[in-house]
């Protein structure tokens, strides 16, 4: 394939979308330093791709904003997962319509004089820079999310600190549930994909973890339970992915979608717990990590790749490489086409050996047979 010219640019915008992670100041700290490093002026972008649309205003980013924030949790910029700019609701007629603003937002980066947007992102927000990549945006994203669900990546940012805390809770769970001999139930995050209760959940020594890659059934669950039970270990733990559900069942919900947003996930924990509190007689708690898995301080692991991937977005940028998603592939950061990127979500796959090392440690998933 021939070389892209390398690009003359002089002036960039960087933006986070979607859920915070653990990492996006580490990534923002070094898209910036890279940027101005080669001369070009940085404009931070509030609150995602909306922060492009009419009225906001961009917020100069140099050395001394970026200075000490690595290893801070959020985003300085702000983010949102409300607002999608191809998707915007407008009332109209006595009813909800979903407009697009795409073009606004080419548009006002062209008049604003940026020459080029760094998309820190989960899919979603990939899906934006997709979009508005072929419609004349210069693009470059990153992925984020502490789900670790985006193509392109081995693993994105924020995932390893999400999984450090979760097995922290499961550590702190242990000599609870073990006093008490009770079952628990730890509902982590992971909508589609189940990366955080299976690399959590054996890391934390579980004894069952629930994915939504493997629909499961309560009572293999209850087996496992009754089956430690007679070995004298009279407590359990059991971690569950907020998007695992039953064979024939679906996803646990709260509340009815809103327009133009994914619906919220939660509930699993609760209803499995009484669940197996019925089919085991034992007592059974749950507890919803939640937000806490999107908060602290990113891990080593996660400022270093944070970093790597905010610096490479930058010289690919340079390089000419647009409409790309920046990711790891060890030993490397490559570029992949954003089209790529976003065409299919990393589910944990079947064969995993994570699974299968599982397994072999006795951790049921929920599938096996009587
Ligand atoms: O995509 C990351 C994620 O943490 C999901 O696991 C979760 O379903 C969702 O964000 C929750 O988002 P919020 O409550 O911020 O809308």
């Amino acid at each position: 394939m021939p070389r892209p010219p390398r690009l003359r640019l002089r002036k960039i915008g960087i933006l986070t979308g979607g859920g915070d992670c653990p990492g996006l100041n580490a990534a923002i700290r070094a898209a910036t330093l890279a940027a101005i490093g080669r001369g070009w002026s940085v404009q931070g972008i509030p609150d995602g791709f909306g922060g492009l649309l009419d009225g906001v205003r961009l917020r100069p980013l140099g050395a001394g904003q970026v200075r000490g924030i690595a290893h801070l949790g959020g985003t300085i910029l702000g983010t949102t997962n409300r607002l999608n700019p191809l998707q915007v609701p407008v009332r109209r007629g006595g009813g909800t319509i979903l407009e697009d603003r795409g073009d606004r937002v080419v548009e006002r980066a062209r008049r604003l004089g940026l020459d080029a947007v760094v998309a820190i992102g989960g899919d979603g927000t990939l899906r934006i820079a997709e979009a508005l990549g072929r419609r004349g945006l210069r693009v470059v994203g990153l992925p984020k999310t502490i789900d670790n669900d985006l193509s392109g990546t081995v693993v994105t940012f924020g995932f390893d600190t999400a999984v450090s805390t979760a097995t922290d809770a499961l550590d702190k769970l242990h000599p609870t549930a073990e006093s008490h001999r009770r079952v628990m139930v730890v509902e982590v995050m992971g909508r589609h994909a189940g990366w955080i209760a299976l690399h959590s959940g054996i890391a934390g020594g579980a004894d069952a973890i629930l994915i939504p890659e493997i629909p499961f059934r309560v009572e293999a669950v209850a087996r496992k339970v009754l089956e430690r039970e007679r070995r004298g270990r009279g407590f359990s733990i059991i971690v569950a992915a907020e998007g695992a559900r039953a064979v024939g069942g679906g996803e646990r919900t709260r509340g009815p979608a809103e327009a133009g947003r994914e619906v919220r996930l939660g509930g699993i924990g609760d209803w499995l717990a009484s669940e197996l509190a019925r089919e085991t007689g034992k007592e059974a708690r749950s507890l919803t990590l939640g937000h806490l898995q999107r908060g602290g301080s990113p891990t080593t692991f996660d400022r270093l790749l944070a970093t790597r991937l905010g610096a490479a977005a930058i010289r690919y940028l340079e390089a000419g490489r647009t409409s790309v998603m920046v990711g790891l592939q060890p030993p490397d950061v490559v570029a992949v086409p954003l089209r790529e990127a976003v065409a299919r979500m990393k589910a944990v796959p079947a064969g995993s050996d994570v699974i299968q090392s599982g397994r072999d440690m006795g951790i049921a998933f929920g599938d096996e047979a009587a």
